[in-house]
């Protein structure tokens, strides 16, 4: 039972950062899995899971745009934190006992969709040019000096 299946046009081109982005879609189809078995204890589980690890890749992504001097990163970061409010709005209607599962699936693919489509593949670019360019300068100095 597979809700959304992860494709290549999701890939922001950063093996760590596609890493997190699987992972949170895994706990969105973990969660599509828990509601239709309405297994209530493990769609409770899979949501805080999936709030806090989304919060951590959020911090991480965060870190990476700061180190690679992308200049949206305050923006980004706005986007972020108003997403993570959103959900913790929604895991706290799922604990007063609504069922807002249904809702939670289709907005956290649209959002996360549409997030990663323009501002994730946005900031990739600037962070993979920076690292190569890091690169390509460290290894200059090692043979140049
Ligand atoms: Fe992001």
């Amino acid at each position: 039972m597979i809700y959304w299946p992860w494709d290549e046009s999701l890939s922001v081109g950063i093996d760590v950062i596609d890493a997190q982005h699987r992972r949170i879609v895994d706990y969105i189809n973990d969660l599509y899995v828990a509601k239709q078995t309405k297994d209530q204890d493990k769609a409770s589980t899979i949501l805080t899971g999936l709030r806090d690890y989304t919060r951590t890749h959020f911090v991480f992504e965060e870190e990476v745009m700061r180190q690679s001097g992308y200049p949206l990163t305050d923006a980004h970061k706005k986007v972020h934190d108003a997403f993570a409010l959103h959900i913790d709005h929604y895991v706290q209607q799922h604990e007063s006992g609504k069922d807002v599962t249904a809702k939670l699936l289709s907005e956290l693919q649209v959002w996360l969709t549409n997030h990663i489509k323009r501002d994730d593949q946005d900031y990739a670019v600037c962070v993979t040019r920076m690292t190569q360019k890091s690169w390509v300068q460290r290894t200059l100095r090692r043979f140049f000096g």
